[in-house]
Protein backbone atom coordinates (compact mmCIF):
# COMPACT_ATOMS: atom_id res chain seq x y z
CA UNK A 1 0.00 0.00 0.00
CA UNK A 2 1.11 3.55 -0.87
CA UNK A 3 1.76 5.59 2.57
CA UNK A 4 0.96 9.20 2.38
CA UNK A 5 2.99 10.80 5.21
CA UNK A 6 1.00 13.90 5.47
CA UNK A 7 -2.26 12.17 6.00
CA UNK A 8 -0.37 9.98 8.47
CA UNK A 9 1.03 12.48 10.61
CA UNK A 10 -2.47 14.70 10.63
CA UNK A 11 -5.28 12.28 10.55
CA UNK A 12 -3.41 9.01 12.50
CA UNK A 13 -1.32 10.77 14.55
CA UNK A 14 -3.35 8.99 17.77
CA UNK A 15 -1.07 5.59 16.01
CA UNK A 16 2.25 7.37 17.53
CA UNK A 17 -0.25 8.87 20.60
CA UNK A 18 -1.23 5.31 21.85
CA UNK A 19 2.15 3.95 20.82
CA UNK A 20 3.51 6.38 23.31
CA UNK A 21 2.50 3.56 26.52
CA UNK A 22 4.72 1.12 25.17
CA UNK A 23 7.24 3.22 25.22
CA UNK A 24 7.29 2.74 29.32
CA UNK A 25 8.46 -0.49 28.85
CA UNK A 26 11.18 0.59 27.43
CA UNK A 27 14.02 0.64 30.30
CA UNK A 28 15.97 4.47 30.17
CA UNK A 29 19.58 3.87 29.11
CA UNK A 30 19.72 1.06 27.29
CA UNK A 31 22.45 1.03 24.92
CA UNK A 32 20.64 0.33 21.14
CA UNK A 33 16.90 0.22 19.85
CA UNK A 34 15.84 -0.95 16.06
CA UNK A 35 12.21 0.93 15.61
CA UNK A 36 11.11 -1.55 13.11
CA UNK A 37 8.52 0.01 10.89
CA UNK A 38 8.90 3.64 12.30
CA UNK A 39 6.15 5.59 10.25
CA UNK A 40 7.35 9.50 10.30
CA UNK A 41 9.53 8.94 13.15
CA UNK A 42 7.77 10.09 16.34
CA UNK A 43 7.89 7.40 18.79
CA UNK A 44 11.98 6.51 17.27
CA UNK A 45 12.53 10.38 18.50
CA UNK A 46 11.02 9.44 21.65
CA UNK A 47 13.06 6.20 21.76
CA UNK A 48 16.07 8.19 21.94
CA UNK A 49 15.70 9.41 25.17
CA UNK A 50 16.38 6.41 26.46
CA UNK A 51 18.73 4.85 24.61
CA UNK A 52 22.68 5.42 22.99
CA UNK A 53 21.50 4.99 19.83
CA UNK A 54 18.09 4.03 17.43
CA UNK A 55 17.59 3.66 14.28
CA UNK A 56 14.19 3.66 12.56
CA UNK A 57 13.56 1.68 9.49
CA UNK A 58 10.52 1.06 7.29
CA UNK A 59 9.18 -0.30 4.48
CA UNK A 60 7.93 3.34 2.71
CA UNK A 61 10.06 5.63 0.90
CA UNK A 62 7.91 8.71 1.37
CA UNK A 63 7.52 7.61 5.22
CA UNK A 64 11.35 7.35 6.08
CA UNK A 65 11.89 10.67 3.72
CA UNK A 66 9.34 12.96 6.22
CA UNK A 67 11.03 10.69 8.99
CA UNK A 68 14.63 12.71 7.84
CA UNK A 69 12.55 15.51 7.23
CA UNK A 70 11.11 16.14 10.59
CA UNK A 71 14.23 14.75 13.00
CA UNK A 72 17.44 15.30 10.62
CA UNK A 73 19.92 14.29 14.26
CA UNK A 74 18.47 10.49 13.77
CA UNK A 75 19.22 7.84 12.01
CA UNK A 76 16.87 6.30 9.68
CA UNK A 77 16.79 3.93 6.34
CA UNK A 78 14.32 2.03 4.15
CA UNK A 79 14.16 -1.31 5.19
CA UNK A 80 11.70 -3.85 4.40
CA UNK A 81 11.13 -5.85 8.16
CA UNK A 82 11.08 -9.27 6.49
CA UNK A 83 14.84 -8.26 5.09
CA UNK A 84 16.57 -7.32 8.08
CA UNK A 85 19.97 -8.85 8.10
CA UNK A 86 21.41 -8.31 11.65
CA UNK A 87 23.48 -10.63 14.29
CA UNK A 88 23.23 -10.41 17.59
CA UNK A 89 22.93 -6.03 17.17
CA UNK A 90 20.15 -4.86 19.63
CA UNK A 91 19.22 -4.63 22.79
CA UNK A 92 15.50 -3.89 21.97
CA UNK A 93 13.63 -4.17 19.31
CA UNK A 94 10.32 -1.96 19.30
CA UNK A 95 7.13 -2.12 17.28
CA UNK A 96 4.02 -0.45 17.49
CA UNK A 97 1.07 -0.79 14.90
CA UNK A 98 3.24 -2.91 12.33
CA UNK A 99 2.55 -6.39 12.37
CA UNK A 100 -0.57 -6.77 11.28
CA UNK A 101 0.88 -5.74 8.04
CA UNK A 102 3.32 -8.07 7.79
CA UNK A 103 1.89 -11.68 5.91
CA UNK A 104 4.98 -13.89 7.53
CA UNK A 105 5.36 -13.42 11.26
CA UNK A 106 7.58 -16.71 11.41
CA UNK A 107 9.73 -15.58 9.22
CA UNK A 108 9.68 -12.03 10.42
CA UNK A 109 10.46 -13.84 14.52
CA UNK A 110 13.57 -15.20 13.16
CA UNK A 111 14.72 -12.30 11.97
CA UNK A 112 14.43 -9.99 14.94
CA UNK A 113 15.43 -13.13 17.28
CA UNK A 114 18.88 -13.04 15.27
CA UNK A 115 19.20 -9.51 15.28
CA UNK A 116 18.90 -9.53 19.44
CA UNK A 117 21.86 -9.73 21.58
CA UNK A 118 21.55 -12.13 23.70
CA UNK A 119 18.75 -11.41 26.12
CA UNK A 120 17.89 -8.39 24.20
CA UNK A 121 13.84 -8.10 23.99
CA UNK A 122 11.24 -7.12 21.58
CA UNK A 123 8.48 -4.73 22.77
CA UNK A 124 5.46 -4.51 20.17
CA UNK A 125 2.13 -4.34 19.62
CA UNK A 126 -0.15 -4.26 16.97
CA UNK A 127 -3.66 -5.67 15.68
CA UNK A 128 -4.84 -8.78 17.87
CA UNK A 129 -7.57 -11.09 16.53
CA UNK A 130 -10.85 -9.46 15.89
CA UNK A 131 -9.20 -5.93 15.59
CA UNK A 132 -11.51 -3.91 13.20
CA UNK A 133 -14.04 -6.77 12.65
CA UNK A 134 -17.16 -4.75 12.54
CA UNK A 135 -15.27 -2.22 9.86
CA UNK A 136 -14.02 -5.32 7.79
CA UNK A 137 -17.53 -6.77 7.93
CA UNK A 138 -19.16 -3.14 6.93
CA UNK A 139 -16.65 -3.15 3.89
CA UNK A 140 -17.38 -6.58 3.61
CA UNK A 141 -21.03 -6.27 2.76
CA UNK A 142 -20.38 -3.31 0.99
CA UNK A 143 -18.15 -5.00 -1.72
CA UNK A 144 -20.58 -7.71 -1.74
CA UNK A 145 -23.53 -5.27 -2.60
CA UNK A 146 -21.06 -4.45 -5.90
CA UNK A 147 -20.34 -8.44 -6.67
CA UNK A 148 -17.23 -8.75 -5.04
CA UNK A 149 -15.13 -10.85 -2.32
CA UNK A 150 -13.46 -8.95 -0.04
CA UNK A 151 -10.34 -10.57 1.20
CA UNK A 152 -8.02 -9.01 4.00
CA UNK A 153 -4.68 -8.30 3.96
CA UNK A 154 -4.22 -7.65 7.38
CA UNK A 155 -2.65 -10.46 9.72
CA UNK A 156 -4.44 -10.05 13.42
CA UNK A 157 -3.29 -13.32 15.05
CA UNK A 158 -4.48 -14.61 18.70
CA UNK A 159 -2.95 -14.46 21.43
CA UNK A 160 -2.28 -18.55 21.61
CA UNK A 161 -1.46 -18.96 18.13
CA UNK A 162 1.21 -15.61 18.45
CA UNK A 163 2.31 -17.32 21.63
CA UNK A 164 3.63 -20.81 19.75
CA UNK A 165 5.47 -18.70 16.92
CA UNK A 166 7.21 -16.74 19.42
CA UNK A 167 8.37 -20.23 21.50
CA UNK A 168 9.12 -21.73 18.41
CA UNK A 169 11.57 -19.21 17.70
CA UNK A 170 13.09 -19.57 20.37
CA UNK A 171 11.42 -16.57 22.88
CA UNK A 172 11.05 -16.09 26.18
CA UNK A 173 7.74 -14.36 27.23
CA UNK A 174 7.49 -12.06 29.47
CA UNK A 175 3.81 -10.59 28.56
CA UNK A 176 1.72 -11.60 25.83
CA UNK A 177 -1.86 -10.61 26.26
CA UNK A 178 -4.28 -8.59 23.96
CA UNK A 179 -6.94 -5.77 24.80
CA UNK A 180 -9.94 -3.65 23.40
CA UNK A 181 -8.50 -0.22 22.44
CA UNK A 182 -11.94 1.80 20.83
CA UNK A 183 -9.93 4.65 19.04
CA UNK A 184 -11.95 7.86 18.14
CA UNK A 185 -11.44 8.88 14.65
CA UNK A 186 -10.51 12.43 13.51
CA UNK A 187 -12.86 14.32 11.05
CA UNK A 188 -16.20 14.05 12.95
CA UNK A 189 -18.29 12.00 10.15
CA UNK A 190 -15.87 11.97 7.72
CA UNK A 191 -13.53 10.26 10.43
CA UNK A 192 -14.90 6.50 8.87
CA UNK A 193 -14.60 7.73 4.96
CA UNK A 194 -10.68 8.95 5.78
CA UNK A 195 -9.88 6.18 7.57
CA UNK A 196 -11.28 3.69 4.71
CA UNK A 197 -9.91 5.76 2.09
CA UNK A 198 -6.50 5.59 3.40
CA UNK A 199 -6.51 2.15 3.91
CA UNK A 200 -8.76 -0.05 1.75
CA UNK A 201 -7.06 2.11 -0.79
CA UNK A 202 -6.04 -1.11 -2.69
CA UNK A 203 -9.96 -2.62 -2.46
CA UNK A 204 -11.06 0.72 -3.79
CA UNK A 205 -8.76 0.95 -6.72
CA UNK A 206 -10.56 -0.41 -9.13
CA UNK A 207 -13.86 2.04 -8.82
CA UNK A 208 -14.46 5.32 -9.74
CA UNK A 209 -14.68 7.55 -7.31
CA UNK A 210 -18.60 7.98 -7.35
CA UNK A 211 -18.39 4.35 -7.40
CA UNK A 212 -16.10 4.25 -4.19
CA UNK A 213 -18.16 6.68 -2.76
CA UNK A 214 -21.33 4.33 -2.58
CA UNK A 215 -19.18 1.26 -1.35
CA UNK A 216 -18.04 3.87 1.53
CA UNK A 217 -21.88 4.89 2.62
CA UNK A 218 -22.76 1.48 2.49
CA UNK A 219 -20.72 0.40 4.72
CA UNK A 220 -20.86 3.36 6.88
CA UNK A 221 -24.84 2.59 6.95
CA UNK A 222 -24.06 -1.36 7.91
CA UNK A 223 -21.72 -0.14 10.94
CA UNK A 224 -23.13 3.55 11.92
CA UNK A 225 -25.51 2.11 15.25
CA UNK A 226 -22.16 0.03 16.71
CA UNK A 227 -19.22 2.44 16.13
CA UNK A 228 -20.99 6.07 15.34
CA UNK A 229 -21.40 7.92 19.28
CA UNK A 230 -23.31 10.93 17.94
CA UNK A 231 -20.17 12.68 17.57
CA UNK A 232 -17.46 10.77 16.06
CA UNK A 233 -16.35 7.28 14.64
CA UNK A 234 -15.18 5.13 17.25
CA UNK A 235 -12.80 2.37 15.43
CA UNK A 236 -12.74 -0.90 17.04
CA UNK A 237 -9.47 -1.45 17.39
CA UNK A 238 -7.73 -4.58 19.57
CA UNK A 239 -4.23 -4.87 19.83
CA UNK A 240 -1.71 -8.01 21.00
CA UNK A 241 0.90 -6.29 23.53
CA UNK A 242 4.04 -8.79 23.38
CA UNK A 243 7.52 -8.56 25.41
CA UNK A 244 9.38 -11.35 24.87
CA UNK A 245 13.41 -11.75 25.32
CA UNK A 246 15.77 -13.87 23.38
C1 LIG B 1 -4.29 -0.93 13.20
O1 LIG B 1 -3.44 -0.17 13.65
O2 LIG B 1 -4.80 -1.81 13.88
C2 LIG B 1 -4.69 -0.82 11.77
C3 LIG B 1 -4.48 0.35 11.08
C4 LIG B 1 -4.84 0.44 9.76
C5 LIG B 1 -5.43 -0.62 9.14
C6 LIG B 1 -5.66 -1.78 9.83
C7 LIG B 1 -5.30 -1.90 11.16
Amino acid sequence: MKWDSKLYNNSQNFVSEYGKSLLEFVPAGTDKILDLGCGTGTLTNQLADRCNYVLGIDSSDTMIHEAKNCFPHLDFATVDALEIDYTCEWDIIFSNAVFHWIDNHNLLLQKIYKALKPSGKLICEFGAHGNISTIENGFRYALQEMGIQYVSKFNFPTVSSFEQLLAKNGFLIEQIYSYDRPTPLKDGDQGLYNWAIQFFQSELGQFTPEQQYNVLSTMSSKIKSSLWNGTCWVADYKRLRVIAAK
